[in-house]
This record gives C-alpha cells, sequence and structure tokens, in this order.
C-alpha cells in the first residue's frame, strides 16, 4: 500500500490510533501532517515519521481549523487523504445531571463539529487530487451505552456515522471517497484522559474474542480503506470491534 508523496492529515496524532495511523503513513512514503495538542507527546511520534508536519491546534478551534489546512497547502501544496481521528468524551452524570448540556457542547463541538469543519475546509482540495477521507467513529455510536454517562458520546458519533454517508453522497460525484471505521475498545490513552473508571480489562468479556485491539490494528484499517485498493469503497462504516456489536449477553 504505497501512500508515496501523498499528503497525509492525521489529526490526533499524538497517541493511540492516530499516532499509530501517522507512523504507518509515513512509512509508507506519505508526508505525514501530524495535528495534535500536546506538544511532547506529539515530537515523540514525529520523531518516529519522516519529516512530518507537525501542527499544534484545536481542531474544534475554527481559526486552528482554518490553519491545519492553510498550513498543509502552504507546505505541500494539495491534500490526498484526511483522517478525521481526534476524539474524546468528558464525564458527565447524563440527562438528570446539572452538566449535560455543557459535557454535550464540549463533546459534539470535537467528535463532529470539528469534523464537518475540517470536511469543508480540505473538500476542495481532496476533489483536485480525488483524494478521500476516513473518520474515526466507535461501535458506540451504534449501540446502547454499556456505561453511564456516555450518551454524548454515542451520540456524536452516531452523528458522525450519517454525516459521513452525507459527505460520501455529496462529494462522490467530484471523485473523493468518505468512510468511516468504528473500533470497539483499543487500548490507547482515552479512558485515562476522559477519566473513565473502566479499566481495558473490564471490556473483555464484553467482546466475542475476548481480547482488546491495538492501535495498530485500526491503522491498518485506515491505510487500507485511504488507499486506491478500497476505490470501490465510500459511504461505509467498518466496524473492527472483536465481536462487540454482536455479542450476546
Ligand atoms: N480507544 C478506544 O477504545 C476507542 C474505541 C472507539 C473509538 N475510538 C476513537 O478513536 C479516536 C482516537 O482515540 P484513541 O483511542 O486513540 O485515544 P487517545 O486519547 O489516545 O487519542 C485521541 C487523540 O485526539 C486528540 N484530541 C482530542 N481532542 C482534540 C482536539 N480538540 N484537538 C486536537 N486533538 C484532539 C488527543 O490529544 C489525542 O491525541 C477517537 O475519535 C476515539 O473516539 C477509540
Amino acid at each position: 500500500m504505497s501512500f508515496k508523496n501523498k499528503i497525509v492529515i492525521v489529526t490526533g496524532a499524538s497517541s493511540g490510533i492516530g499516532a499509530s495511523a501517522a507512523i504507518m503513513f509515513s512509512k509508507e512514503g506519505a508526508h505525514v501532517v501530524m495535528v495534535g495538542r500536546n506538544e511532547t507527546k506529539l515530537s515523540a511520534v514525529a520523531a518516529k515519521c519522516s519529516s512530518p508536519l507537525v501542527i499544534r491546534a484545536d481542531v474544534a478551534n475554527d481559526d486552528d481549523a482554518r490553519r491545519i489546512i492553510n498550513e498543509t497547502i502552504n507546505k505541500f501544496g494539495q491534500i490526498d487523504v484526511l483522517v478525521n481521528n481526534a476524539g474524546m468524551s468528558i464525564k458527565n452524570d447524563g440527562i438528570l445531571g446539572n452538566d449535560m448540556m455543557t459535557a454535550y457542547d464540549a463533546i459534539v463541538n470535537v467528535n463532529l463539529r470539528a469534523i464537518v469543519h475540517l470536511t469543508v475546509l480540505a473538500a476542495p482540495y481532496l476533489v483536485k487530487t480525488k483524494g478521500n477521507i476516513v473518520n474515526i467513529s466507535s461501535v458506540a455510536g451504534i449501540m446502547a451505552p454499556f456505561s453511564p454517562g456516555m450518551l454524548n458520546y454515542c451520540v456524536s458519533k452516531a452523528g458522525l456515522n450519517h454525516f459521513t454517508v452525507c459527505a460520501a453522497v455529496e462529494l462522490s460525484p467530484h471523485g473523493v471517497r468518505v468512510n468511516t471505521i468504528s473500533p470497539g475498545p483499543v487500548r490507547t490513552d482515552i479512558l485515562e484522559t476522559v477519566k473513565s473508571p473502566l479499566t481495558w480489562d473490564s471490556f473483555l468479556p464484553l467482546t466475542l474474542l475476548n481480547r482488546i485491539s491495538e492501535p495498530e490494528e485500526v491503522a491498518d484499517l485506515i491505510l487500507y480503506i485511504a488507499s486506491d485498493r478500497a476505490k470501490s469503497i465510500t459511504g461505509s462504516n467498518y466496524v473492527t470491534d472483536n465481536g462487540m456489536l454482536i455479542k450476546r449477553t
């Protein structure tokens, strides 16, 4: 799967799935644009990529989003792949709590609105290269919540799934593909970041295969969907969840 001389933007590239994807794209010859907020973590990942463009930015900030696309175009003149991977959740007490709307706004801003915005900004350039977009959703966008306080995260990812379908319809006449990948549990920093009381091992019995994925497994799928080998695939949602969705209790 060669990405030689392709320009690939990966958001949330400082850790987990995004870091793995950035490293793999770079190994396959891409010029990777690594977007993230944590400078120390970004530098550590950048050291494993060959001359990446590192952009410190908050994808939910409109000026930062414009800067991501402008800096990419200024340096490379084109965009071939946009991987909308940055995502998060915030602990909250749900509908009957008093922090629901604050959490809703913050989560939807990052997990959905920022992706819509980056798509709008990148689309004219993707049309020129007949490029594609890979959005990282979650099984949480398909299944009922499996722990309290997940409502906003689930809704943001469900919205992202349908945005992918709509964007694929709108951009397909221009030769641009748009797809989603929905991972189940993947061993990354996300539990720590969202201050979740859950451990990765607590997810084991929720999967048919009794295992948690590693970030590289999702990155593999990202590269496949972004490659020319997947030229017939658009508007699809690829689940990689160790059988979590079809597990009966
Ligand atoms: N790990 C899992 O079990 C799992 C399961 C399903 C889906 N996902 C999704 O995978 C994606 C990657 O998550 P991960 O598991 O690698 O977690 P992670 O916490 O290791 O990585 C998330 C990355 O997104 C970045 N990010 C978050 N908000 C941002 C913002 N506003 N601007 C810029 N960067 C921002 C973080 O800094 C981090 O680099 C997310 O969209 C997440 O929802 C993860």
